[in-house]
């Protein structure tokens, strides 16, 4: 937009009241990099953006080019001495008469509360603007504060202000907009804060002042400016970004049984008319099409649902495809790649992991398919397991269109079962099934004619009845006794 303009994000800090040492700015707020909160809205701006990096800067530096195609520069800000040092390190770099710096911990500003800054800061011909908040949340207290008397403005950072009850006040946002000019005759000028020892970018505001420069501000809303410096402020945040995420899934027509208890990332979109139940979480790049119903307590990550598909309760579906029309759990487990055709149920306690199931078949209850091509029209009966795995190798299972896999399998890979094929209940199959076939693979049923009343004749009901009702045969019988009985 502007060429005026080019912008500086800080990120170099050390994020110590996070307690995790992890950047809080790789930190995900609905699925996204805290960082690329502020690298997005700025390409959105196309301006040159330069991001100060220290603390874990090789992995910010890489989730950065990870997600933007656009030339983003790096500079290094060895020692972490303060905001003003980080903009310091900068200098060589400042080409545009405008300076826009942004803190990298702001990941809920706007690009409009961006335009006014810009609008203003041109319009005044002002030599710094910054976007202020009125803050009534004494939980706030942390911000920078703004004091402003007659034409004189301030900020003095909430560690060095020693005046009482002053956190009710306005604050600072971290977004500021330097004319070149000033920055380059004044920068060298940030003294040292007795308190921290740090050198602060807002004691530009104060020397600026000081010297009769022109320092504007604009207002924002406080929520819009949250700067995250602790896991109770990313999990503020967080709560606002979600509510917004869907509140738009609400204006585009989706139903949401308990809204305030589901949880939808920024870049999963659902469509008009589907329903989500109680506790159910979206996340990664899922698309979940329309008319759907996502029963409570499911986790839908990172998967697409096309349309008219039931997801049963406490169901979850992890990198997988459930194709129109499909009904799967309620206690399903969908994952690693697996691709669900048109009209198939998957029922209760069923996980299916990089697999395909063609168009019309069914696995009900209680089955593990893995590395499984299931063709269309097949019937896996209850608790069958494809043995997949054999301590070594992963092995593929094929199961061909119309066959009917009988309860209680076990179908060792690699085999095939041909089309149209059959297999009995109980089968352990290790060889392939021709087309047409029914297999039978387990071993036959005996039955001992009369043998119960072999023991009763014995005169030794009370023996029979003692095993029925598991009672110790040793309490009733002497040892010899029991071998005869055995031997029987
Ligand atoms: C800062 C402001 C404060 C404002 C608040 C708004 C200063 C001195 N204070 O305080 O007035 O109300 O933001 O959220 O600027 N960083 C570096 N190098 C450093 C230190 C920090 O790059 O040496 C980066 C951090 O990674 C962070 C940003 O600068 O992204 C702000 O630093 P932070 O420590 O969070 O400043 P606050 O104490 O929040
Ligand atoms: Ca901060």
């Amino acid at each position: 937009m502007k060429n005026n303009l080019q912008a500086i994000i800080l990120a170099a800090g050390k994020s110590s009241r996070f307690k995790t040492n992890h950047s809080k700015l790789l930190e995900k707020i609905c699925g996204q990099e805290m960082i690329l909160y502020i690298t997005k809205l700025l390409s959105g701006f196309e301006v040159q953006t330069t991001v100060v990096v220290g603390y874990q800067r090789e992995m910010i530096e890489a989730a950065i080019k990870n997600n933007h195609q656009e030339n983003i520069n790096f500079v290094h800000q060895e020692q972490q001495l303060g905001t003003g040092h980080a903009l310091m390190c900068t200098q060589e770099l400042w080409q545009n008469n405008h300076i826009l710096v942004l803190n990298g911990d702001v990941p809920l500003i706007t690009a409009d509360c961006i335009e006014t800054l810009y609008k203003k800061h041109i319009s005044q011909n002002a030599d710094i603007s910054f976007i202020v908040a009125h803050n009534i949340d004494p939980d706030l207290s942390a911000y920078g504060r703004v004091i402003q008397e007659g034409s004189s403005i301030k900020i003095v950072e909430a560690k060095d202000d020693t005046r009482e009850n002053s956190e009710h006040c306005c604050i600072n946002a971290g977004i500021y907009l330097f004319k070149k000019d000033f920055l380059n005759n004044n920068i060298n000028e940030i003294s040292k804060s007795k308190v921290t020892g740090e050198l602060y970018i807002t004691d530009l505001i104060n020397i600026a002042c000081k010297k009769g420069f022109k320092v504007e501000t604009v207002s924002a809303q406080v929520d819009v400016i949250r700067g995250i410096n602790t896991l109770k402020e990313l999990w503020a945040a967080e709560q606002i970004k979600r509510a917004e995420i869907i509140k738009n899934c609400m204006m585009n027509g989706v139903r949401f049984a308990f809204a305030q208890n589901c949880h939808v990332d920024l870049n999963s979109k659902i469509e008009a008319g589907t329903n989500i139940g109680v506790g159910v979480q979206v996340y990664g790049n899922s698309r979940i099409g329309a008319n759907c119903k996502i029963e409570a307590f499911s986790i839908i990550d990172n998967a697409v649902i096309e349309d008219d598909v039931t997801i049963r309760s406490h169901t979850v579906i992890k990198d997988s495809t459930i194709s129109k029309n499909s009904i799967v759990g309620p206690f399903a487990h969908v994952h690693s790649n697996t691709v669900v055709k048109e009209n198939v149920i998957i029922g209760n306690f069923v996980e299916v992991k990089n697999s395909e199931i063609g168009d019309s078949s069914k696995a009900k209850h209680l089955t593990y398919l893995g590395d499984t091509q299931v063709g269309a029209n097949v019937n896996i009966g209850a608790g069958t397991i494809t043995c997949n795995y054999n301590g070594i190798l992963k092995q593929r299972t094929i199961i061909k269109d119309n066959v009917f896999i009988g309860s209680n399998n076990s179908l060792v890979a690699p085999v095939t079962i041909g089309n149209n094929a059959f297999t009995a209940a109980g089968s352990v199959i290790t060889e392939n099934v021709p087309d047409y076939a029914l297999a039978i693979a387990r071993a036959g049923q005996i039955n001992k004619e009369d043998y119960a009343k072999k023991l009763l004749s014995n005169n030794k009901q009370d023996i029979v009845f003692a095993v029925r009702d598991e009672v110790a045969i040793e309490d009733l019988v002497n040892s010899e006794e029991l071998d005869t009985l055995n031997a029987k």
